[in-house]
């Protein structure tokens, strides 16, 4: 696990002090979901109570002033203290109300999957204060990292403010009115239907925070860490601290910052490396002061993207003292590396070309909806860095903070994206709605929030825009890249552009051209001429489809297939074949994508692949009614099972590891003697077919453009199917496919047998319905049902099929091409074995022991 709490991780160290505390918010909430309106708000009434928070992130624009009169909502019965909420839910944060649903939400389409995300959501908590919290000299603030959306927040019945985009993370100030004892905090969303083109998820969906710090502190995303100076004997360390003081006299205070290496588990070094000189600053009621500082360090350990490069951390504690106490202790994270986007060369990290092996990500977790979850989310980065993945791009919004977090840890590039839209709609109640308000704080606090990250290399302001050739997104482009240039000057900006001619506007507005799939049809050359300055690279491509372990036949002979009826899908059963070449049109397959990054190289960065999993809502080609409620873009399914197309592109991403794959399942009774084409997925330079020990032909790697090996004559006859690969004419890996027999029983296995007994960590347990030898059963569809017995509880069934419409916490699930998917929970302060055992009607149970501690 990447658990990383720097102040933890300080105390353990010994330099931590308890001057700022930070506490989780998440536990123990009343919550109800209302499909009508059950107040007479809306964000027409509460926006001006919203806007004020917005001031510290609008340069250009006019601040807004406090409103006057009376704030709405005190005469609501849930903002009162006397309200009994009893009969509300019980949940903890992070929440994602619709996850559970069921599908078939009135008003919300297959796009938005089908999940009733929309209503108004009322959040209740008593806030439990000490004398010292409101002893006059702490600020207490609210920290949301993500609410989903229209967010408006009461404490004892105040209107303290609310931010309305469900992407933000924002600040409330709770100082005013805490008070000690029991106080009452309401927070009130409003999800719109129509709002997103993709699942957004509906909830406190984020971490919430109590941050508790003397009124002389550092602000809000209060370090910006810049290093424009490196060698590999020295790197320059220029910092900005923020200081505010939210007190009623001048205050004086020192500020000194100490730079620690951190280790690879993220511990930092008990010696520090360099300290930036103090600097004293007199701080009036009310002012906030930014403060410069800078030094140097000896022989930096640089941060870069494995495997060449090592993503080597360091730590900032920044500490404020008022005379010879200590007031204010803050860190952050951050990495010494250089960046250079070159139009002839493409992405250099530290003087060294990376092509950007990146694949695009929505921020929902499949079955566990849009709620953060740490050990899912270092599940999914796991799992794409096993592929060879050196990049993210987090369309086609601001992530959870800790994904960036990981991101650093992990060495993965980042492409951190802003927005979908902009004043013009893509759906009607999209952010369309509030750009004109928001997009400059939303841009702002956005890039402060995540400008210290290393792994964050580009910034992108926006995906597929409506009309990217006119004047208007022009003008809007060139505003919002400005907004970026006066926040961080240190990495470069894109946008993802699907509909740009060269001679448009817009592409001259950024500083790297992004081109969606127009690249695979010619586009990537045409840029690079009329933008020579300019890097280029794919931050959207191929759009293949595939139901993992679905194959149909017959199999086109071209490596780029458009799907359709005749070839590819199959309407009746709404699957997609899994020989990984179909795409909807405006797409390639993988091998053409990487067919198109050849012609370009070395100046074609790289690409972006949509999508690394499948997610939530754009079941494209079955959006439509009655249609599908997930993706089939994913090289890993909905559930996390990889599908084949993983291997093909870790055979080109990361041909040094030793391996063979291939497909289809060999379980055809209905097709003995019918031609099966296998396909082999490999880096080898050779490789050999053999269906029951006779040869069908030793290939060699295809010529230039080719990136699969086909044996499109092979006749099934049941047996077995093995593929050895060469390399250096000598055997480097095989792989094999046996004909199962009847399912017999359940196999089944944990990815991490122990886990946290914190009430959030997970175990991700598979069953495969196997035959008697422990053949996987290749359709297999049994119905699979799990019981959960000791410290722990079922939290969602999944099989990564896109067309199965049962409940995600249900613990009954069809296997879908033989697999189903448990995740298990160990209850908070839970220890001892939970065990999983999985049952099916016909066959033996299967079971695996998890140990809580
Ligand atoms: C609260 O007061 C406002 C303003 O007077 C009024 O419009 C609204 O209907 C009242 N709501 C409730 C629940 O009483
Ligand atoms: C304060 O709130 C807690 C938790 O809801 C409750 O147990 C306690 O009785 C309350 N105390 C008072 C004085 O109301
Ligand atoms: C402080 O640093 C910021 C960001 O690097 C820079 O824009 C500003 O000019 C610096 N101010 C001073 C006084 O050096
Ligand atoms: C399971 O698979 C069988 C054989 O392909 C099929 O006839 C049946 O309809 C499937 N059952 C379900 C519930 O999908």
């Amino acid at each position: 696990m990447f658990a990383l709490a720097p102040l933890a991780l300080l105390a353990l160290a010994g330099l931590a002090s308890a001057e700022r505390v930070r506490t989780s918010l998440n536990d123990g909430w009343r919550f109800a979901r209302f499909t009508t309106n059950p107040d007479s708000l809306s964000y027409s009434v509460l926006q001006p109570w919203m806007m004020p928070l917005a001031n510290d992130f609008i340069v250009t624009g006019t601040k807004y002033p406090a409103p006057s009169g009376t704030a709405p909502g005190p005469n609501i019965s849930y903002v009162q203290a006397s309200f009994n909420d009893n009969a509300w839910q019980q949940v903890d944060l992070p929440h994602d109300w619709a996850i559970a649903g069921p599908f078939g939400a009135p008003g919300i389409s297959g796009g938005m999957g089908r999940l009733p995300t929309n209503g108004v959501g009322w959040y209740r908590k008593t806030l439990t204060a000490t004398a010292d919290d409101v002893d006059g000299t702490k600020s207490i603030f609210l920290d949301v990292d993500g609410s989903m959306s229209y967010t408006a927040v009461w404490l004892n019945g105040n209107l303290l403010g609310g931010w309305p985009w469900g992407y933000a993370s924002w600040r409330l100030d709770l100082t005013k009115h805490l008070r000690a004892g029991n106080n009452t905090l309401a927070i009130r969303l409003d999800n719109p239907v129509e709002n997103s083109r993709w699942y957004p998820g509906a909830g406190i969906y984020r971490n919430l925070w109590i941050v508790k710090v003397d009124k002389a502190h550092v602000a809000q995303f209060g370090t910006y860490i810049t290093t424009p100076a490196v060698s590999t004997t020295s790197a320059t360390v220029n910092l900005v601290v923020q200081v505010e003081n939210l007190g009623t006299a001048t205050r004086q205070v020192d500020v000194t910052t100490t730079i620690y290496p951190l280790d690879a588990a993220g511990i930092p070094a008990t010696a520090p490396v360099a300290t930036i000189k103090t600097t004293t600053a007199s701080l009036p009621a009310g002012a906030k002061l930014s403060l410069n500082g800078s030094a140097t360090i000896a022989n930096p350990r640089l941060w870069g993207p494995p495997p060449t490069q090592t993503p080597n951390l360091y730590l900032a504690v920044t500490t404020l003292t008022s005379g010879t106490t200590a007031i204010d202790t803050y860190t952050t994270r951050f990495g010494i590396r250089t960046i250079t986007y070159s139009p002839t060369q493409g992405l250099l990290l530290n003087s060294e070309r990376i092509p950007i092996r990146g694949t695009c990500n929505h921020h929902d977790l499949g079955a566990l909806g849009a709620a953060y979850n740490h050990a899912a989310t270092v599940r999914q980065l796991t799992t794409l860095v096993a592929m060879g993945t050196n990049a993210l791009r987090t369309s086609h919004n601001p992530p959870a903070p800790e994904l960036l977090d990981l991101a650093d840890t992990l060495g993965l590039l980042v492409l951190d994206e802003a927005f979908d839209c902009w004043s013009t709609s893509k759906t009607k109640n999209d952010y369309h709605l509030l750009f004109p308000a928001w997009h400059e704080p939303d841009l702002r606090s956005f890039l402060r929030r995540d400008r210290n990250h290393p792994s964050v290399v580009f910034w992108s302001i926006g995906n597929e825009i409506p009309d990217q050739g006119s004047a208007l997104a022009a003008r809007e482009g060139a505003a919002l890249t400005a907004i970026v240039r006066q926040e961080d000057s240190t990495r470069q900006v894109t946008t993802a552009m699907n509909a740009a001619s060269e001679k448009d506007a817009l592409p001259g507005t950024v500083d790297i051209i992004g081109l969606n799939y127009q690249g695979e049809y010619g586009s990537y050359a045409a840029f690079h001429d009329k933008f020579p300055g300019k890097m280029v690279m794919g931050s959207e491509t191929a759009s293949c489809i595939s139901s993992r372990g679905t194959y149909l036949f017959p199999v086109s002979t071209s490596n780029n297939a458009r799907y359709s009826a005749a070839g590819g899908a199959d309407a009746t059963t709404k699957y997609i074949s899994a020989y990984e070449l179909g795409n909807p049109g405006w797409g390639g397959s993988a091998d053409a994508v990487f067919v198109a990054q050849e012609r370009g190289s070395p100046w074609v960065a790289g690409e972006f692949v949509w999508t690394g999993f499948d997610y939530l809502g754009e079941p494209t080609p079955y959006g439509g009614n009655g249609g599908a409620r997930s993706s089939y873009f994913g090289i890993v399914d909905l559930a996390g099972f990889k599908k084949d197309r993983f291997w093909l592109y870790q055979a080109r991403w990361k041909g040094e590891q030793a391996m063979v794959h291939l497909l289809p399942h060999w379980t055809w009774p209905e097709r003995t003697g019918q031609v099966t084409p296998v396909h082999v997925f490999s880096a080898a330079d050779e490789v050999e077919v053999l269906v029951n020990g006779v040869s069908q032909g030793r290939k060699k790697k295809g010529g230039a453009g080719v990136y699969r090996f086909r044996w499109d004559e092979v006749k099934y006859a049941a047996g077995e199917v093995v593929a050895v690969g060469y390399k250096g004419g000598k055997e480097w890996a095989r792989d094999v496919r046996r004909t199962a027999g009847r399912a017999t029983g359940l196999g089944v296995s944990v990815e991490r047998a122990v886990i946290d007994g914190d009430g959030r960590d997970l175990a991700f347990v598979t069953v495969e319905v196997v035959d008697e030898k422990g053949v996987v059963v290749p359709r297999a569809n049994n119905t699979v049902t799990f019981e959960v017995a000791g410290p722990g509880k079922l939290v969602a069934t999944d099989n990564g099929d896109p067309t199965d419409m049962t409940a995600f916490p249900s613990a009954s699930r069809k296997a879908f091409s033989g697999l189903v998917l448990a995740i298990v929970k160990a209850d908070k302060g839970g220890r001892g074995q939970i065990t999983v055992t999985a049952k099916a009607e016909g066959v033996k149970q299967g079971q695996v022991v998890i140990t809580a501690k």
